[in-house]
């Protein structure tokens, strides 16, 4: 197929593919960032190529051996996306890294700076550094596994191909220095990303789905009763008069004084956030008004009203600031818009604005969480929440992803996959077995974009188990008093896309040596073909400008930690812990808080007592552009902040 690339920013490309469609940008109403126009100027990228077969349209980039990918969507278990096939659809996450994910973004980059975004909602397939085609033949070089201890599964030519069924799509190349530049042009493409609200980025406690607003206010006093700021309450299912299906409505019963709790809870700085799902009950005030919208199917029984109608969005609005933003209430958990097949609609469920099943659901979540957002963006207040699926073009929604799985080395690997997603993902607490484990899914929240225990159906605090109170308040406090740097991090993301959670290899690229990366033993029940993904760091984070964490798991007093070449400071004791000019692995034992480092010239704003106080690491000169405003509004969009340079 012809191709005819426009150059919409420098080093940004869009191309139509067939007829125009819907696209992923499109319903997200996410707007590229004015930013984008000062992006580094690129020839063209040459080795793409497109193809349209049957109902399929085939973009393929060809890549050089060294190339690695990334991306595909929020990954659990991986974070590099070498040699894998994903087809990409909102789902939970059920335990494999297939294409089923809270995020299904259509979004890869490329070692070598090459970011490719296939900006379409409908069935969209990545096959990365998999399958070669028939005019390969000539140039392979076959192996015979018995004799060559070269063979190996794959093998060059290498090429990423994205598969999209629907008569048009719309594909968008970012070429950028380095994996982290093609993805923050991605992110701006999106909007840049969401800007929390300070409070957002304190503690949250989401209390029992059965409280009533009595057990809520105590719940309040015992955090009171132990001095631990509280920033925000998240009040599930039954604040409502009833859910699943869902009213919207509050419960007479169980919250008659909902106006009196929340402006009773705002005067201590405390905010509430609602729990909602998107399927509504015939017992809501809004049913009438929103089932000449509905789509064909209803999900436990309730309606499912199609958001990508105007009106829809507009009674939806009107309902949440009549009901809850003029009482106070400050945000939304948005939860199961990912699916579950079997008790979601089916994707050949029919929408009045004529899109199918499979379409809504992996925009869903994402039209949920723009609507909610229209309303505070009107009120100028900014807002924080939760939602269970986002997409392409949702990286300016102020939303964090998590979901009902707990698997700590999982929820580790979200957070590192979320770089290059466009999302934020919250590995957050709902309670432990024993104290070590609630220590160490603290600490690991106590970074993550989220601090939230999400107690809806436990009754775990703090000081649930006493001989790890201590250590959990010191992570809390860690996070505290890194709060210019966190907060300034937020602001990059929004501001220039850089994603606050990323990857090793985001940063450093791919560092390791042949000698770090050991040849796969072979096994043949758990690796029958020798697979090597020892680059793939899936452990260890970069957070921020520059620190890099490498939480404990549960159990664990110690771990290996990979030190990309350069020298590396713990960073409670200041002391080094790593000088090499090449990769270091080296075992971390101390029983203590999270690991934590920072490379050379790092310089980091913190927070003492009102008091900024700035660490700085190493001998090399550094520098932080810290980044203030009122932490409140909207007023940051009218140009009411400020960047101030740390130099050291
Ligand atoms: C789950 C959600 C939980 C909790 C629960 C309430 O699906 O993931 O965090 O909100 O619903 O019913």
């Amino acid at each position: 197929m012809e191709m005819d690339w426009q150059k919409i920013f420098p080093g940004v490309w869009n191309f139509q593919a067939g007829e125009n469609d819907v696209t992923l940008t499109g319903f997200a109403g996410a707007l590229p960032a004015a930013e984008l126009r000062n992006g580094s100027e690129y020839p063209l990228p040459e080795n793409v190529s497109c193809r349209r077969f049957n109902d399929s349209i085939v973009l393929r980039i060809s890549l050089n051996e060294s190339d690695r990918v990334f991306g595909g969507g929020l990954l659990f278990q991986r974070v590099m996306s070498d040699n894998a096939v994903y087809h990409l659809r909102a789902d939970h996450f059920r335990y494999s890294d297939n294409g089923r994910s809270h995020a299904p973004v259509p979004f890869l980059a490329v070692t070598d700076g090459l970011g490719i975004f296939c900006n379409s909602p409908r069935p969209v397939s990545l096959y990365i550094r998999t399958a070669q085609r028939l005019e390969d033949q000539k140039q392979l070089v076959e192996r015979s596994r018995a004799d060559d201890p070269q063979w190996s599964c794959f093998n060059p030519p290498y090429y990423i191909e994205i598969a999209v069924r629907a008569k048009g799509a719309e594909f968008v190349l970012f070429k950028g220095r380095d994996l982290k530049d093609c993805t923050a042009k991605f992110n701006l493409f999106c909007g840049g990303g969401a800007l929390p609200p300070k409070w957002g980025l304190g503690f949250w406690h989401r209390t029992r789905m059965e409280m009533d607003s009595r057990a809520v206010r105590a719940v309040v006093d015992e955090y009171r009763k132990h001095d631990l700021p509280l920033s925000v309450i998240g009040l599930e299912p039954g604040w409502q008069s009833g859910a699943y299906p869902c009213t919207w409505d509050w419960s007479e019963k169980r919250f008659a004084d909902s106006k009196e709790l929340i402006a009773e809870l705002l005067q201590d700085d405390i905010r509430v956030n609602l729990w909602e799902n998107g399927y509504i009950s015939k017992k809501s005030s809004l049913h009438s008004q929103l089932l000449p919208f509905a789509g064909s199917h209803l999900v436990w029984g309730g309606i499912v009203p199609d958001y990508t109608l105007p009106e829809v969005r507009q009674i939806i609005r009107r309902h949440n600031e009549k009901t809850h933003l003029d009482i106070g209430v400050s945000g939304y958990k948005l939860d199961e818009s990912d699916g579950l097949d079997i008790w979601l609609w089916p994707d050949h469920a029919e929408y009045p604005s004529g899109l199918d099943g499979f379409t809504m659901r992996n925009i869903y979540g994402t039209l949920f969480a723009a609507t909610t957002f229209e309303s505070f963006h009107k009120y100028d207040r900014r807002t924080w929440g939760l939602t269970r699926s986002v997409n392409g073009g949702g990286a300016y929604l102020p939303y964090v992803l998590y979901n009902d799985n707990y698997d700590f080395r999982e929820f580790l690997t979200a957070l590192v996959s979320s770089g290059f997603t466009g999302a934020l993902w919250c590995p957050e607490v709902r309670g432990a077995d024993n104290g070590n484990e609630l220590l160490r899914r603290f600490q690991l929240l106590a970074v993550s974009p989220m601090l939230l225990l999400n107690a809806w159906a436990t009754d775990t605090f703090v000081w649930s188990f006493p001989e790890v109170e201590a250590g959990i308040r010191q992570a809390i406090e860690l996070r505290k008093s890194l709060m210019p740097y966190i907060y300034s991090a937020f602001a990059k993301y929004h501001f220039y896309g850089i994603p606050v959670y990323r990857p090793l290899a985001m940063d450093y690229g791919m560092f390791m040596d042949q000698q770090t990366i050991a040849q796969a033993e072979l096994d043949d029940t758990e690796n029958p073909y020798q697979m090597v993904s020892a680059e793939d760091v899936t452990d260890q984070f970069i957070f921020g400008e520059t620190l890099m964490a490498a939480p404990l798991a549960p159990g664990e007093t110690s771990r290996k930690v990979i030190f990309p070449p350069g020298k590396w400071y713990d960073f409670y004791t200041g002391e080094a812990v790593a000088c090499a000019s090449g990769v270091q692995v080296i075992e971390y034992g101390a029983d203590a808080p999270l690991p934590l480092y920072a490379p050379d010239g790092a310089v980091i704003p913190m927070e003492k007592d009102g008091e900024l106080v700035i660490r700085k690491f190493g001998d090399k000169p550094g520098s932080f552009e810290l980044y203030e405003d009122d932490g409140e509004t909207f007023a940051y969009e009218r140009g009411e902040y400020s960047w101030r340079t740390l130099n050291a």
